[in-house]
């Protein structure tokens, strides 16, 4: 399974996303392969945003090796599972579908935790650092939840 996560930036959210998921596939010994990308390329080529590498190392995540791209329709070739981390991320994606199957596809990341509540990852860049690690506990739960459900 290859599995996309998608925010605006791709230098917060989306990274650490992927950052935890590939941890756990490594652990458990998955077969899934893991990228994240932002709906805007404003970022395009930059490492992480400083505050989230430091608060992932913190929790055990190093994603000092990620570098931002912006999603593209080829993605929908790419990947079984586009996970967005909010509505705005969710609606832009969507947009760029081409079909019912490419639609299908794409999920809101925090549907995995509350199914159909909808809720979203706040954007954590023009806040304080206690918003970054919000960002890590959310994920991690809703992360979990995925691949409890999932078997490869
Ligand atoms: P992200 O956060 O979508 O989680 O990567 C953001 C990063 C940068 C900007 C907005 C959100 N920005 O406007 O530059």
């Amino acid at each position: 399974m290859k599995v996309l996560m998608v925010c605006l930036g791709n230098i917060c959210r989306s990274p650490i996303a992927e950052g935890i998921l590939r941890a756990k596939v490594a652990e458990q010994h998955l077969d899934i392969r893991t990228d994240s990308a932002g709906t805007a390329a404003y970022h395009v080529g930059n490492p992480p945003d400083s505050r989230m590498i430091l608060t992932a190392k913190k929790n055990g995540y190093d994603i000092s090796d990620l570098r931002a791209r912006q999603f593209t329709v080829e993605d929908f070739d790419q990947f079984d599972l586009i996970f967005a981390m909010d509505q705005s991320n969710y609606n832009n994606i969507l947009k760029l579908a081409r079909n019912s199957n490419d639609e299908e596809k794409v999920r809101l990341m925090l549907n995995e935790t509350a199914p159909g509540a909808n809720s979203e990852v706040p954007d954590p860049y023009y806040g304080g650092d206690q918003g970054f690690q919000h960002v890590i506990d959310l994920l991690e739960e809703a992360i979990e939840s995925f691949l409890s459900r999932t078997n490869g």
